[in-house]
């Protein structure tokens, strides 16, 4: 009786664990039962042999000069109402049908919504998904589309050529208010709790990415948070958004997760490429001979290591002292 207990126990757990997990708001990246390490135990996906993100490797990357540039339509200024809602892992914003992207290939897809992944829980931690060249970035932006062949997000977001995203990295130094993400920045602190909805009027998302839209990474892929389907089609833009320190700051330090605690480092590591190869349509400016390419790769270590001096708001007092244990398990994960 009391062996069989003990069997039943661990089951049981499992079940309220993986019913809870349908909710989709119990998974976290560092903390609990069910961070990042534990994801392929409730969603198997996370554990498949093309996820996301990954390390973009330049001198790996293949440049392929027959891929052209992405034709994004309906980007520029929307009118009307869009709800933009703190999820307990990052903020979202619903995004309208009128936004389209046409990829190399002709495919078609509509965007669905837009989020960011950031880091600020210590005063050198950067939080973009993808690196490049070891490097991580300040922000990441995904604005996530589905294929226009399926009839809704629902429908696509469980189809082989369902998804895609368009990513951006934000870069930070001594820039002034970029001030098409005012709107945006000043509505943080409306949905401080999860679950909580605003609404920003009139929208335009070209303006929030780069400038330069015609240069990208591409490789398949995966969504970077559970469930973790395998069917993203990936673009990562190479030019930069820019945003001043504060602007960041506000991003790292406004919204609470599901326990009350600021969402920070809402990123995923970086997972294995296996046997995919990464093209982009521009050429690499870091491929020289050897000499060159070895050059460029300590360099590049050695920025990671010291990231540049003052690259980072000042924390205030009271994140200073929050040393916790996500601190160490980030600590670990910084070297990467
Ligand atoms: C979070 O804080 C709010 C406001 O103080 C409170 O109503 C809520 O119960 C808290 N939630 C948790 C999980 O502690």
């Amino acid at each position: 009786m009391c062996s069989t207990m003990r069997a039943l126990v661990p089951l049981l757990s499992l079940f309220l664990l993986g019913g809870q997990a349908q909710h989709g708001s119990d998974w976290t990246y560092s903390e609990g039962a069910l961070d990042e390490a534990h994801w392929p135990q409730h969603y198997p996906a996370c554990g498949g042999q093309r996820q996301s993100p990954i390390n973009l490797q330049r001198t790996k990357v293949r440049y392929n000069p027959a891929l052209k540039g992405l034709k994004l339509t309906g980007y520029e200024t929307q009118e009307g109402e869009f709800p933009m809602v703190n999820n307990g892992h990052t903020v979202q914003i619903s995004l309208p049908s009128t936004m389209r992207m046409t990829a190399a290939d002709g495919t078609v897809y509509i965007a669905q919504q837009m989020h960011f992944h950031w880091g600020g829980a210590s005063s050198k931690i950067r939080g973009s998904e993808h690196t490049v060249d070891g490097i991580r970035h300040v922000i990441e932006i995904h604005v996530v589309h589905y294929n226009s062949k399926y009839k809704s997000y629902e429908t696509a977001q469980d189809a082989p050529d369902g998804l895609a995203v368009l990513a951006a990295f934000v870069e930070v130094k001594d820039y002034p208010e970029n001030t098409y993400y005012s709107s945006f920045i000043s509505h943080l602190a409306n949905i401080k709790y999860p679950g909580q909805t605003t609404t920003l009027t009139g929208l335009d998302i070209r303006d929030m990415l780069p400038k330069n839209l015609q240069h990208y990474y591409s490789y398949d892929g995966s969504l970077t948070t559970p469930p973790c389907t395998e069917n993203v089609h990936w673009f990562v833009l190479a030019d930069f958004v820019k945003l001043s320190r504060t602007q960041v700051w506000k991003l790292e330090n406004s919204l609470l997760d599901h326990h009350n605690k600021t969402i920070q480092n809402d990123y995923r590591r970086t997972q294995p490429l296996n046997h995919r190869v990464v093209e982009s349509n521009f050429p690499n400016q870091g491929k020289g001979h050897l000499a060159s390419r070895e050059k460029t790769k300590s360099k590049s270590k050695a920025h990671v290591n010291t990231p540049p001096l003052g690259s980072r708001q000042p924390r205030s007092l009271s994140s200073n002292t929050v040393k916790t244990h996500k601190d160490n398990v980030l600590g670990t994960r910084r070297a990467f």
